[in-house]
């Protein structure tokens, strides 16, 4: 009998908002797996860290970021390959995935590397959206608004429209791209309606008008628009 392999969303960074099932999972497992950026603290690892068993086998993929998707890909192989050889054996393999599992998250790759030969069951988790609106404070969309996921890297013209066929903007991975998306709000007129979000639910948080955002992100940081649905509440 294999083992199963169970991507578990953690949620945003506070450990508090981490499920009951995700801690018990982690807390019982043997075998952990978690994404690192290479030489960095693992931040999955971190949030998941009260509940990791005594002598518990840490298996870290260090992932590059980088604008190529081959060396991302490779490290996904490698550590697909390494969870794989615990899975064959019979243990259980607990993967640690920040936010939710399934949305921009890393557990993806490995759910798409080995769900056909092993029984994979995924976990959800409060993803960074949800924790961004509670820190900004106001409803995001309402009634039959539409909401639009933007991801930093995206061109600008491309971007422009998007926004301007949306009700309400959650723009993600955010860092080095803070100047673009600064400068398309600018155009469409909507600075006033957008807030930045830093690192929701942690110690470090940081909730500004765009207007007063810092001239540099890191890429946990979020923008949050939205375009004036005052006539609903
Ligand atoms: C690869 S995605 C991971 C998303 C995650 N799986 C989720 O469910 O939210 C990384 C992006 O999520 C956003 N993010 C994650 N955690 C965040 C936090 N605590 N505060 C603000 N943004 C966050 C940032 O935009 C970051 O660039």
């Amino acid at each position: 009998m294999s083992g199963t392999l169970y991507g578990t969303g953690l949620g945003p960074g506070d450990p508090e908002l981490m499920t009951l099932k995700a801690a018990r999972l982690i807390s019982g497992a043997d075998v952990v797996a978690y994404p690192a950026l290479a030489g960095a603290e693992s931040f999955a690892r971190s949030i998941a860290a009260a509940h990791l068993k005594d002598g518990a086998v840490e298996l870290r993929l260090d992932v590059p970021m980088t604008v190529a998707r081959g060396p991302a890909q490779a490290a996904y192989d490698a550590g697909a390959v390494e969870i794989s050889g615990v899975l064959e054996q019979g243990t259980d393999v607990v993967f640690l995935c920040e936010g939710d599992p399934l949305f921009y998250g890393s557990f993806m790759y490995i759910q798409a590397r080995l769900s056909g030969r092993f029984t994979v069951e995924v976990v959800p988790g409060v993803n960074s959206i949800s924790a961004s609106v509670a820190a900004a404070g106001p409803p995001l969309v309402a009634r039959n608004e539409v909401l639009t996921v933007i991801p930093g890297p995206l061109a600008a013209d491309d971007m422009r429209a998007r926004i301007e066929g949306a009700d309400a903007v959650a723009i993600m991975k955010v860092g080095r791209h803070l100047g673009k998306i600064r400068d398309v709000l600018d155009g469409l007129g909507l600075v006033d309606r957008a807030t930045y979000v830093e690192r929701a639910t942690l110690a470090e948080q940081v909730v500004l008008p765009l207007a007063d955002a810092p001239a540099d992100a890191p890429y946990f940081s979020m923008i949050l628009v939205t375009k004036g649905r005052d006539q609903w509440l």
